[in-house]
Formats: C-alpha cells, structure tokens, sequence
C-alpha cells in the first residue's frame, strides 16, 4: 500500500494552484485547500474535484493568520491526516501593482511566508514547495538563465520573491532536517485540455497571454505590442512560455524531492525556448484561425528584451521536462477562453460556504 501524503496548499484556488492540484491529486497525494479567495475562484475548486474525481477540504484563510492556520494543522492531526508538506502559492503577483503598492506585496508575500513557516514549525512540518519567479533574476548577465545567475530583481515583487527564497535558504541551514524546493517560474499561459480550468484574471490582463485570448474573443479591441525595438530577430520582447500543465507536473516532481530529503534547492520551471511577441501572436493564429489585431506601443517600463530558461537542473534533479509546445499552449488556452468567455464568473462562483467545501 503505497504511503499517502497530505499536502496544504495555499492559494490553491489561483490560475497555477488549480492546475498543480489536479496533478497533485492524479499523483495520489491527499490535498487541504487553504486560500482568501482575495484572487482565487471557489468554482475553480469545484472543478478541480469533477476533473480529479476526489473531493478535499478547502479553508477560507489568509496565510498571515497564525491562528487559522495553527487551527489546521491541528484539525489534520486529529483527524488522523497530518499535514506532511506544503505546496505555497498564496501571494500577489502583479509587476506594475507591486511598484504602486510595495507594502501590500511584503506583506502578503514575505509576512505571510514568514506566518506559514512558523505555524509549520508549531505543527512540526518540514517540507515546503514554495512558487518562485524568473523575475528574482532582474537583467539578464547572461542567457539562458541558470539557477547560479545572480539574484538582482527591479521591482518590489521580484524582490518579495528573493526575500522569501534567503529566508527559507537560511532556514534550511538552521534547521538540517528542513526541505524547501523553490521553483522559478518563467512565463506560465495556456490552460487543462478539458478547457474546464485557465487562468481569470481580474479585470484587465497585464501578462500577454490572457490578453490577447480577450482580444480574440472580441472582449478588448487589440493587443498592443510593447515595444518593436529590442534587440531580439523582430524586435519584441521574447519569453520562455511554459504550458501550466507542463508547470504544475513540476510541482509534482518538486514535492517528490522535497519529501525524499532536507535542504534548500532553486530549480528553474521552463522550456528552454524564447519565444517572441510577434511569434506567439503566428502561433495563436496558427492554432486557433484567430489572427489577433494589434498595434506597436512604447515599451512598458521595467520590460527587459528577452529571458528564457536554463531547463537542465530540473531534469537533471527532480527528472521532469517541459513536454507541450506553444501550439498546445495556444489551443488549450483558447479552448478555456472559448468555453468560459467571462472566466468563472459566469457559474456562479461567487462566495459560497467556506467550511469544508469550495
Ligand atoms: C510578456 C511579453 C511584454 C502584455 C510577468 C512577471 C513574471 C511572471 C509572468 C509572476 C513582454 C509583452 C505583454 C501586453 C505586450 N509573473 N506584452 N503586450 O512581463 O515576462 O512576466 O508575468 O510570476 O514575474 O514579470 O510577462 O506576459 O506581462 O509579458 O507586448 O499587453 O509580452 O512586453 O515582452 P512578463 P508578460
């Protein structure tokens, strides 16, 4: 009988977290749900439990309440399933928002990191999967980004992120029996085939992708393209997209790592391919028949040209590789636009109970 593992997943009601869920439960491991709803969809919960066939607990709860999440873990351990390891989503993550409102980010991601870690610690948990970003990166010295590229952010988010990977860095060396995974996320876009899931931004999309699927659903007129100058074969900036599926089976193999042993480890979540604006907008429209309207705008402050990952540490270490390429990125993520033009709003997935169930 193979052992099973119950996770806590924080902001497991997000765009990644619902995704990794799914792929955490196909795995076998038992999940708890612990999310604000501030950003998450209760509705992406509950399709989650009709994809996976399993239903889990899910906690209304902000990470920077220690009495909350100390009522977790207390609660797991008396009902016979102790929490073995954390998968942590829970933060903000908007580049623009975080230079206008730098305290809300320090104190919902690095505050509210430094609240779970010591309610880990109460309950004597020692494994945790933390959701990092390429952006500790800033400039690029070098590309492809490998995991020894200096650690040099240029905006507030970013920086939350490093803060939040030296605490738990020095926290493995403190205590030799802790494990942290930090994943750095490059460029994460597309959608579950079942189109059942995506991501739903609020309000008008900052990140290219949900963007320009609104765009081609006709919701906002055109993309503008910022800026055509860059030093890159067209002259737009150019990322490393990695298909959310591809992302959250990363987590599936990080957290594997983590419960194998203790130590601190940073582990780039890419493809290894950089893909420019102009060339997803050829991909999108070869996948999906939708030719986006678009237009060149000034750069957006803060852009750098190009970024793309350095995959090998990954594979070499946790055994796992981006499998699914910008085509599959493309038509599952339109896929999910299609079906659900108005995100999860549509179904209803206002505030619903919060006890027990999403
Ligand atoms: C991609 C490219 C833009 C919008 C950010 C965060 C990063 C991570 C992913 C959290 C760039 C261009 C964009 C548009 C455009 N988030 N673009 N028109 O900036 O690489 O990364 O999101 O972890 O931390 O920094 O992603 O999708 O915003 O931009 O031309 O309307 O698309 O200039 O070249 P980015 P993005």
């Amino acid at each position: 009988m193979a052992v099973s593992h119950t996770l806590l997943v924080t902001g497991g009601a997000g765009f990644i977290g619902s995704h990794t869920l799914v792929e955490l439960l196909a795995a076998g491991f038992d999940v708890v749900v612990f999310d604000n709803f501030q950003q998450g969809s209760r509705e992406a919960l509950r399709r989650v439990q009709a994809l996976s066939g399993r239903s889990f607990p899910c906690v209304e709860g902000d990470v920077r309440d220690a009495a909350a999440l100390d009522r977790l873990f207390a609660r797991q351990a008396e009902l016979g399933a102790p929490i073995d390891a954390v998968v942590h989503f829970a933060a903000l993550k908007a580049v623009a928002d975080s230079v206008a409102r730098p305290l809300a980010y320090y104190d919902n991601n690095v505050q509210g990191t430094l609240a779970l870690l010591a309610a880990m610690r109460r309950a004597g948990v020692s494994r945790l999967v933390f959701s990092s970003s390429a952006t500790v990166y800033g400039e690029p010295q070098a590309l492809p980004y490998d995991e020894s590229h200096p650690i040099a952010p240029t905006n507030p988010y970013g920086h939350t992120k490093a803060m939040v990977e030296r605490i738990l860095r020095d926290l493995c060396m403190a205590e030799p029996d802790f494990s942290a995974v930090t994943l750095r996320y490059f460029n994460p876009i597309g959608a579950h085939p079942s189109g059942r899931i995506g991501e739903d931004p609020h309000g008008a999309p900052d990140n290219l992708f949900p963007y320009l699927t609104r765009v081609a659903i006709g919701q906002l007129p055109e993309l503008r393209v910022f800026g055509t100058d860059y030093a890159t074969a067209d002259g737009t900036g150019v990322r490393d997209y990695i298909h959310v599926v591809d992302l959250a089976q990363g987590h599936v193999a990080a957290l594997r790592h983590a419960l194998s042993g203790p130590g601190f480890t940073a582990v780039n979540l890419g493809t290894g391919h950089g893909t420019s604006v102009l060339e997803l907008l050829a991909a999108f429209a070869a996948a999906t028949g939708v030719a986006v309207p678009w237009r060149p705008a000034p750069r957006r402050a803060g852009d750098i040209a190009a970024a793309w990952a350095d995959p090998r540490l990954a594979e070499r270490l946790l055994g796992w590789r981006a499998s699914r390429d910008i085509a599959a990125m493309c038509a599952d993520g339109w896929r999910w636009q299609t079906r659900h033009p108005d995100g999860y709003a549509a179904s209803g997935a206002g505030s619903g109970n919060s006890a027990g169930k999403p």
